[in-house]
């Protein structure tokens, strides 16, 4: 692992998640075929369905568009909870005291799921039972906390006020759920994995869902051609691969948020943390080669729309410094979630009146609880069974407040990135990029994406998105193209890493772009 020459920070990105483990390996579609039930999408939502179906017996064939869990189930901080930082008591202003209820149980199911799986298969996973806490640094928000506290107690949630938490943070209120659990997500979705395997479930990997047909038995449609035939089909893709009328683009947006696995000077106290005042401070313990480390998580902004990358990272070390110490920091990782107007997950029917194509997203950052709900509710959807849950998470729901608020707020800031990145001309020249560095920059009359590589090499890229057309900006941190409207993700190359966008960035060679006129050029 190399430091970053500026402090203790690593070089490259990567995920704890990701580097323990030895990950299975499954073959791209080749040909047509036909299943029960066709699951797009290899993250916590598409595995946990998987393998609810294939022990009802049916015929389940999972596709992913790269490798298994390599989204944002690979990058989580992997808190299994249902403090879902505040929002009980916002969830009983904005939709009723019911369903603010509703949203604890199907959530505790979620997480009383978990752990019986894990000891029903045995499965090694770091699983733990933990205590976990919502602290208030601010006078503001120690009111906010009190509120959410007479909302547990609405509601009937185990918890209650405390006055301290062990860290040096000076606190003025926290709040705790009790008996909520951290694990190790990978380690516990392989051997889903395995058990689906085992049951004649279907896994591809490389097998990217573009499209399908509607029908009584519908038809998955892969990028590279194979058909998929289906009595249902489940889009666990985070962004829907496919939005039919339900105007997802519209009533979604990404957040990232910012990683650190730490080795700490102090010892580790127990228990599951999270800041309520802004910038976001989540925390958990993780077990690294036998060394117990630090989670430290936060500094959540809009994808594409934060400051320079890097400082959210070193915002963060800064943080860790001064509440533990660190020796070193092992691994830094970003992820990327998805934030509906409600705040409640979209699961159900991707188009009212469609009840075979079902679609999960919109976790917010809670998608442990919330993806593996998801499966619960879609086993029951595709077995007939009713679920108390289905009204309450129904992708065709509206409520008036917050809802139309958001979507006003939300399309209004799509409008203002789209417009202001086609006004921006930025000066830069590509010439004076250093070695690792990537920019926006005006070629030509153009604005165009510079990334220069660790060899030297350039690489450029049309920096208009090829979902709707806003303009994509440089993360630094991470060395991709994102765009601030939808969430869209590129590689320095300009291929897609996360959709919705489907096709890569146009790219530029810029030794011949010397030579090209406007019209050679694409314009
Ligand atoms: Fe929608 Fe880029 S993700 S325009």
């Amino acid at each position: 692992m190399t430091q970053n020459e500026n402090g203790k920070l690593p070089h490259d990105t990567e995920s704890y998640w990701r580097t323990d483990i030895e990950f299975p390996k499954f073959p791209s579609l080749e040909e047509d075929i036909q299943v029960d039930v066709v699951i797009v999408g290899a993250g916590i939502t598409g595995i946990t369905s998987a393998y609810l179906l294939v022990n009802e017996g049916l015929k389940v064939a999972v596709i992913e568009a790269g490798k298994v869990l390599n989204g944002t189930t690979g990058h989580t901080t992997a808190k299994i909870t249902a403090q879902h930082d505040l929002i009980y008591d916002e969830f009983i202003h904005n939709i009723g005291r019911s369903n603010a209820r509703l949203y604890y149980e199907a959530n505790t199911e979620a997480l009383n799921f978990i752990k019986e799986t894990v000891d029903r298969h045995k499965i090694d996973c770091d699983f733990s039972t933990q205590d976990a806490y919502i602290y208030a640094t601010t006078e503001k928000y120690a009111r906010k906390i009190e509120k959410e506290a007479e909302a547990y107690e609405t509601i009937g949630i185990e918890g209650g006020l405390v006055d301290s938490i062990p860290f040096e943070i000076d606190i003025q209120k926290a709040l705790v759920m009790k008996n909520q659990a951290q694990f190790h997500p990978t380690k516990y979705l392989v051997q889903l994995l395995q058990l689906i395997t085992q049951k004649g479930g279907l896994i591809f990997e490389n097998t990217a869902a573009v499209n399908f047909e509607t029908g009584e038995q519908p038809v998955v449609l892969t990028r590279e051609g194979p058909r998929i035939t289906a009595n249902h089909i489940l889009a666990c893709s985070h962004f829907p691969f496919y939005e039919g009328l339900g105007l997802y683009s519209t009533r979604l947006h990404a957040d990232r948020s910012y990683a650190l696995a730490v080795k700490a000077k102090k010892k580790y106290p127990g228990g599951l943390y999270i800041s309520a005042d802004q910038p976001t401070r989540s925390l958990r313990s993780v077990t690294v080669n036998g060394e117990e480390m630090v989670l430290i998580v936060g500094e959540s902004h809009k994808t594409g729309q934060g400051i320079e990358t890097m400082e959210h990272y070193k915002a963060l070390e800064a943080f860790g410094e001064e509440v533990f110490g660190l020796e070193k920091i092992v691994y830094r990782w970003s992820a990327q979630d998805l934030i509906t107007l409600d705040k409640l997950p979209y699961i159900g029917e991707l188009t009212s009146g469609q009840p075979n194509i079902l679609i999960a997203t919109g976790f917010r950052k809670w998608g442990m609880s919330n993806g593996t709900a998801a499966a619960l509710l879609f086993r029951d959807m595709i077995l007939g069974k009713e679920n108390t849950f289905e009204k309450l998470y129904t992708p065709s729901r509206f409520y008036a407040n917050p809802s139309l608020k958001n979507f006003l707020k939300e399309n209004a800031n799509v409008v203002g990135q789209l417009i202001k990145g086609k006004l921006d001309s930025p000066k830069t020249n590509p010439e004076d990029l250093s070695n690792g560095e990537g920019a926006v920059i005006t070629l030509e009359g153009h604005r165009k994406g510079a990334y220069k590589d660790d060899e030297g090499k350039l690489h450029i890229v049309d920096t208009t998105c090829t979902h709707i057309g806003c303009e994509v900006e440089w993360n630094n941190g991470d060395r991709t193209w994102d765009c601030p409207c939808h969430g869209s993700r590129f590689s320095f190359t300009g291929e897609v890493i996360e959709g919705p966008a489907e096709k890569p960035l146009q790219k530029y060679d810029y030794k011949m772009i010397d030579n090209l006129t406007s019209e050679d050029s694409g314009y």
